[in-house]
């Protein structure tokens, strides 16, 4: 066995020294990307210096730093999405004991994290459907440990709506491989507990009225068939369901691009059937359609509002100009509806 070598003492405070002025003009992303690369190379030399140290503490720091829900790999992000669930289990609408639960578009960054978090709260069957394949199933299954085990170390922090314990958390990970997890080894995922198919949810491969409760995160503003998904979703859903949607009306060219407007994409002609990967629906005019598919919809919560001039207006095309300014503002939401 080799033991560690001891590296210069007091090196930590490194840290604290005057920023160099020769890095200023990078942005954090571009640094960010540059020391990522800089560690996947073969020849680097942890023993060289305080480098182990400075990196160990920057490690510690980035992860308390981005435990934000912009960061699908972070804590936050799965147990926020896992608790738009949490006012329908707190009034006893829905139960998550036992529940089989369904994510729509679980997306390719992290699938399975909010997933996780309804495993371990008591979820009996929880599966996620996606288009895309993991892009980094090492990476994903990592995160899905390190978020298993902050649920283990503190349940009533990360999901204080399901009145978990640590016995209760520590019992659903049952079927987990906890040691391939940490190798990022997506096989010691428990598969008769957690799944991710890869297909579309158009053609769900699961019986009818087997799902109590379906989600989705930004997902429905792409699906250029909304209704074959809204369809599909009420077939595989049981009676008393509950369904909770969060949609981006946004034009999602902003977000590479902060100078572009948010409704800019309602400018292009309405044949387009996606602009930027958006159908470009409006938030609210999914109520309609999951009424029409069998849903009885219970709220629709208004996420965040654009102001809409006249001006604005008169540059969209139709059948966005024509439309009432109530529903051009409303860019983001919630749908909450249960199964008829
Ligand atoms: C904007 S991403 C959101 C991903 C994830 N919900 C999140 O918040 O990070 C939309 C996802 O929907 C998926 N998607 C689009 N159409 C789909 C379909 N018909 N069936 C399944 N997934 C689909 C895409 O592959 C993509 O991962």
């Amino acid at each position: 066995m080799t033991l560690p070598t001891e590296g210069p003492s007091g090196s930590l405070r490194r840290l604290e020294a005057e920023p160099d002025p020769r890095l200023a003009p990078f942005s954090t992303r571009d640094l960010a990307l540059e020391l990522r690369q800089r560690l996947r190379a073969p020849e680097l030399a942890l023993h060289v210096g305080d480098l182990a140290d400075q990196l160990g503490v920057l490690g510690i720091e980035i992860e308390q730093r981005t435990e934000a829900s912009s960061n699908r790999l972070s804590r936050t992000r799965p147990a926020a999405c896992a608790a738009m669930i949490a006012g329908h289990v707190e009034s006893g609408e829905c139960k998550l004991d036992g529940a089989t639960v369904l994510e729509l578009g679980c997306g390719s960054i992290h699938p399975l994290g909010t997933l996780m978090v309804h495993v371990l709260c008591g979820a009996r069957l929880a599966v996620g459907v996606d288009l895309d394949p993991p892009q980094d199933p090492q990476t994903a299954t990592r995160a899905l440990l390190r978020l298993a085990l902050a649920m283990l170390a503190a349940p009533e922090h990360l999901a204080p709506w399901a009145r978990r314990t640590r016995q209760q958390v520590l019992a659903a990970l049952d079927g987990f491989d906890l040691p391939k997890l940490w190798l990022g080894d997506p096989a010691g995922i428990d598969g008769s507990r957690l799944r991710l198919i890869h297909g579309s949810a158009e053609r769900l491969p699961m019986a009818q009225g087997e799902v109590d409760y379906c989600s989705s995160v930004s997902f429905l503003e792409h699906v250029p068939d909304v209704d074959a998904v809204l369809d599909e979703m009420a077939r595989v859903m049981r009676s008393g369901g509950i369904a909770v949607h969060s949609i981006d009306g946004i034009d999602h060219a902003t977000y590479g691009d902060a100078s572009h407007g948010p409704l800019d994409f309602l400018r292009e002609p309405a044949h387009l059937q996606l602009v930027f990967g958006c159908t470009r629906l409006r938030p609210s005019e999914f109520v309609a359609r999951f009424e029409r598919a069998g849903f009885e919809v219970l709220a629709f919560e208004e996420h965040r509002r654009v102001e809409v001039d006249d001006r604005m207006r008169m540059g969209f095309a139709e059948p966005w100009r024509s439309m009432p300014k109530q529903t051009l503002e409303v860019v983001q939401g919630c749908i909450r509806a249960r199964r008829r």
